[in-house]
């Protein structure tokens, strides 16, 4: 009797794994005696947009990179699954494959390459993923249309302004057609009207493509605009 409702318990959780786009449990990290995260546990599900808030040093963007997969938990007992894979069952090299396919990453500074253009800064995870420089480039170039900056292809970012550095980076992150992307205070550099306008593309490639979106943010506007805002306090989420 026991183990029939423990199977059931069981069964039932998975349901709520496969339901979730991410779902993430008993997620903790120390540095040293720094316990940053505490505990923390979330369902997020596909075409979903949740931000997190949180004073600094909460432990946000400590969260998103593991959540990202390019950290890790401190502790064994924490489970990630990402699109219905369980992360830390995958080999390094099957996991930077499967982060190559399926998350893209958007940070405050957008981290382009200085020397390469627009264009080529938007293609380098594709190559990275052996696609063809044809069908790459083909594919960025719509991107640039769709973020209205196809007559900025052959720039380089100095010669772009900041609200365009940050839309090829948005553009960078969307190349392999990922399932999630993950942003960290992606219009924290911009000026208001740049962040506005970031933030509108978020939901505009929502409906387009159906990406889910984690957006760690101090713009309230932002927060407020998501699906769901989840708040950080001292490495946990509280609600
Ligand atoms: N690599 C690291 N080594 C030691 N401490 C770190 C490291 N990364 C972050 N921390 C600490 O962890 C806490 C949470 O940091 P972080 O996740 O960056 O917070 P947030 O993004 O919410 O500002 C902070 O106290 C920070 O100093
Ligand atoms: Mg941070």
């Amino acid at each position: 009797m026991l183990f029939r409702f423990l199977d059931r318990i069981d069964k039932i959780s998975s349901i709520f794994e496969l339901l979730a786009m991410i779902h993430a449990k008993h997620i903790h990290k120390y540095y040293d005696d720094l316990h940053v995260l505490n505990d923390v546990s979330l369902n997020i599900k596909k075409s979903e947009i949740v931000s997190i808030v949180g004073a600094s040093g909460a432990g946000k963007t400590t969260l998103l990179q593991i959540l990202g997969t390019l950290d890790f938990p401190s502790q064994k007992n924490g489970k990630l699954i990402i699109n219905e894979v369980d992360i830390y069952n995958l080999s390094k090299k099957e996991l930077a494959k499967f982060r190559n396919n399926h998350i893209g990453f958007i940070f405050q500074f957008h981290q382009l390459l200085p020397e390469f253009t627009a264009l080529e800064n938007i293609c380098i995870p594709a190559y990275i993923n052996k696609t063809s420089k044809a069908e790459a480039e083909k594919r960025a170039l719509e991107l640039l249309d769709f973020l209205g900056l196809k007559d900025r292809k052959n720039h380089k970012p100095s010669e772009l302004s900041g609200g365009e550095q940050q839309r090829v980076a948005v553009a960078r992150s969307l190349i392999n057609n990922p399932e999630v992307i993950l942003a960290d205070e992606p219009s924290g550099n911009l000026d208001s009207e740049s962040a506005e306008n970031l933030h509108q593309l978020f939901f505009r490639l929502r409906e387009e493509f159906g990406q889910t979106f984690i957006i760690v943010t101090h713009n309230k506007e932002l927060a407020d605009m998501a699906d769901r805002k989840l708040t950080m306090v001292d490495g946990a989420i509280v609600d």
